[in-house]
């Protein structure tokens, strides 16, 4: 039996002590949160359950395998460390730490202790980009010529990170796991309306290798709740909406074809090749049930979890790059350190420099309010 405790109880933390408690062969020992009004509802929905307000309790305690952290971000790296530390394996909230540096350091403290660290990129273990991946991977959609990515909603507001840090992690996570490689290149540019230098829309682009490019659009201010992303192929077309409840996904047979060869504007004839469209049968099932059975499948076994460290600094590499970009006017920043190596087999950033040749290596790690 593994014994769990979640820190942190807001949002998000309820949805990861209700799938741990329904799983076999684990149990949620205790709860620990700030606020008083949030561990008095974790214990009315849950009367078993242990609160406190003091995180040492829950790590000083040998009887407790592993920790969920799902506190704000700002939280992460030092709640991570102490947890490892402390021998306990580690689920830890997107996005993994605020600064590249933070999550070398949790990864090199998991693989000291021996520990699990796994990071919550959830879309992961969704059936919907599963069934994306596949038919990348097959060859199904020809080239991936771009994807296009829009997560939109009327708040919630944050007061810590910028909605690029909230929201983006997920497109970022799926973009790397569908592409499998990073990116060479990131630009962001956005707007702070609401909080004063907190940006709440903003928009991101990025080149990866053999010319595939991605946009990513982030809003808290908009009417209406978007999640969609288009998977462009030089072959088929995917639009996948996470919105829908069951035809997440739409393949379809559309094209332009251009002609091989032509020596003049003359000769440059395109057509447009309109087939059918198909919605793939997809597995019900809740992703982050997928992801909570993954890290008890690596506590027991000692496999890698899908989603590393490694992974999660991916995603962190790219929105610090991101960052620097939207505080200087949107610039291109390069991801070219060969130090840092991530899961997806290239380099990631650890010191980039922009287009204008300008080193980004002391950015502040993560500088919402700069
Ligand atoms: N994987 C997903 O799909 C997903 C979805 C939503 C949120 N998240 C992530 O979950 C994390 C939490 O987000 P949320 O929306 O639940 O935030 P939230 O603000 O609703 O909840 C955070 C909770 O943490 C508590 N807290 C803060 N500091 C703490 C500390 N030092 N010790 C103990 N408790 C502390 C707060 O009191 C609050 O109740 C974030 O990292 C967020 O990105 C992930």
């Amino acid at each position: 039996m593994i014994h769990i405790a979640v820190i942190g109880c807001g949002y998000w933390g309820p949805n990861l002590i209700r799938n741990f408690s329904a799983l076999p062969d684990c149990t949620v020992t205790h709860v620990c949160d700030l606020d008083a009004a949030r561990l008095a509802r974790a214990k009315a929905l849950y009367p078993h359950l242990r609160t406190t307000s003091r995180a040492s309790e829950i790590l000083d305690n040998p009887r407790i395998d592993a920790v969920a952290i799902a506190t704000p971000v700002a939280t992460h790296f030092e709640l991570g460390a102490r947890s490892l530390t402390a021998g306990k394996h580690t689920l830890i909230e997107k996005p993994l730490a605020t600064s590249v540096e933070h999550c070398q350091q949790l990864i090199r403290l998991a693989e000291q202790q021996q520990r699990v660290l796994m990071v919550g990129h959830t879309f992961l273990y969704s059936t919907a980009v599963e069934k994306i991946k596949q038919l990348v991977d097959a060859g199904d959609l020809g080239e991936i010529l771009y994807i296009s990515s829009q997560r939109l909603n009327l708040g919630l507001f944050q007061t810590d990170i910028n909605v690029t840090w909230d929201l983006a992690p997920h497109d970022l996570s799926i973009l790397l796991h569908l592409l499998g490689c990073k990116p060479v290149s990131v630009n962001c540019q956005g707007k702070a309306h609401v909080h004063p230098q907190i940006e709440d829309v903003t928009n991101m682009s990025l080149s990866f290798p053999r010319g595939t490019f991605a946009m990513i659009q982030s809003s808290w201010l908009d009417p209406s709740k978007v999640r969609r992303m288009t998977v462009v192929g030089s072959r088929k077309m995917v639009l996948y909406d996470d919105t829908e409840p069951l035809e997440k996904v739409k393949i379809y047979d559309k094209r332009v074809e251009v002609p091989p060869h032509y020596d003049s504007y003359a000769e440059f004839h395109y057509s447009y090749h309109y087939g059918d469209m198909y919605v793939p049968h997809l597995k019900q099932v809740e992703p982050l049930k997928a992801e909570c059975q993954d890290f008890l499948k690596a506590i027991r076994t000692g496999e890698p979890p899908r989603v590393t460290g490694q992974q999660g600094l991916a995603v962190v590499a790219i929105l610090q790059a991101a960052d620097h970009s939207l505080r200087h006017g949107g610039i291109p920043v390069e991801l070219t350190d060969p130090l840092v190596v991530n899961s997806y087999g290239g380099a990631c950033l650890a010191a980039a420099t922009g287009s204008t040749g300008q080193s980004v290596t002391s950015a502040p790690p993560l500088s919402p309010t700069a």
